[in-house]
């Protein structure tokens, strides 16, 4: 396959997305504004990248793709929580995001706060009440979604990541759990769940869980190169932030060269541990290249 089948998909399913995050919304019995904070920072866009990484796993295992929608969707709301608060004045203290005004400029921190709760909650109802799964499916699922979002996950990392501002003494230790939870464990959530609905063979599992890991510490290594020499118009957020909250990141640590060198290895740890998996999976190869040489 080519970078333009990749392409190709990433464009299929970032419209398949965009028709459906919105029906999810359509019929709630929710006060209007709130409905309307929701939609406003999920329908910014975003690369939808955790439904690609989800949906091109089970493509590789020649899974219907229509098995994987309500939990890419899902994870995609968590996800948009997760940046509607980190944008918050009383923690990253963004003004913009996807190429937007940060939800809390628009409708206010008590709307922005209760918006990305909303997007929480309801992430879980979705997989609960989905009609593609099983109850078992379901379970385990859902296990593994609360796991990579919660206090072992992304907002255990956001913690860390906070207590890391102005620290001088962090060691690579620490900023590699900085990273792996606030951001690695999503994205790694999104192939082991594919995984999962795949039935694939345990082995198979048991290597994607590493290839995921090593993606997911190299997608915000990127992250924190692309803060310092990204384009802040072609990323639709600012550049700079890092430096402004004084966070740990890899640049800060180990300098622009380092942390670019530690973004090769962990691509190419994911890349060795991908070839170990006993189906061959194309898309995600594409995939992991594409996330060490993106530019937004
Ligand atoms: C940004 O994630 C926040 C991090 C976890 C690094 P993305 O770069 O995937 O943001 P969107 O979804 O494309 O807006
Ligand atoms: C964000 O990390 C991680 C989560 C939102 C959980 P960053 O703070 O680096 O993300 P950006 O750069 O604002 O997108
Ligand atoms: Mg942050
Ligand atoms: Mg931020
Ligand atoms: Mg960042």
């Amino acid at each position: 396959m080519s970078v333009l089948s990749l392409d190709l998909f990433l464009r299929e399913q970032r419209e398949e997305l965009k028709q459906q995050l919105p029906r999810y919304l359509s019929t709630m019995k929710a006060p209007e504004v709130l409905v309307q904070s929701m939609l406003y920072s999920l329908e910014a866009g975003g690369k939808r990248l955790r439904p690609a990484l989800l949906l091109a796993t089970l493509q590789g295992y020649g899974i219907r793709l229509e098995k994987g929608y309500d939990v890419a969707c899902a994870v995609e709301m968590i996800h948009t929580y997760s940046l509607i608060h980190d944008d918050l004045p009383a923690m990253d203290d963004d003004d913009t995001r996807r190429g937007k005004p940060t939800n809390h400029k628009i409708f206010g921190e008590a709307m922005a706060i209760l918006a990305g709760d909303a997007l929480l909650t309801y992430s879980f109802e979705i997989i609960s009440r989905s009609k593609n799964l099983n109850d078992q499916e379901k379970v385990r699922v859902i296990q593994l979604l609360a796991s990579a979002s919660g206090p072992t996950g992304m907002v255990g990392g956001q913690v860390a990541d906070m207590e890391g501002e102005n620290k001088v003494d962090l060691t690579v230790g620490e900023l590699e759990y900085i990273h792996q939870h606030k951001t690695g464990d999503l994205l790694a959530f999104s192939i082991e769940a594919a995984a999962v609905l795949a039935n694939a063979p345990e082995k198979d599992q048991i290597h994607l869980r590493h290839f995921a890991k090593h993606l997911g510490l190299a997608f915000q290594i990127k992250d924190d190169i692309l803060d310092i020499e990204g384009d802040g118009d072609k990323m639709g957020k600012p550049i700079g932030s890092d430096e402004e909250n004084q966070k740990s990141t890899y640049p800060k640590l180990l300098g622009l060269d380092g942390a670019k060198e530690k973004l090769v290895y962990h691509i190419q740890s994911a890349k060795d541990h991908l070839s170990k998996v006993n189906q061959k999976h194309v898309l995600l190869e594409e995939l992991t290249d594409y996330i060490a040489s993106r530019t937004y």
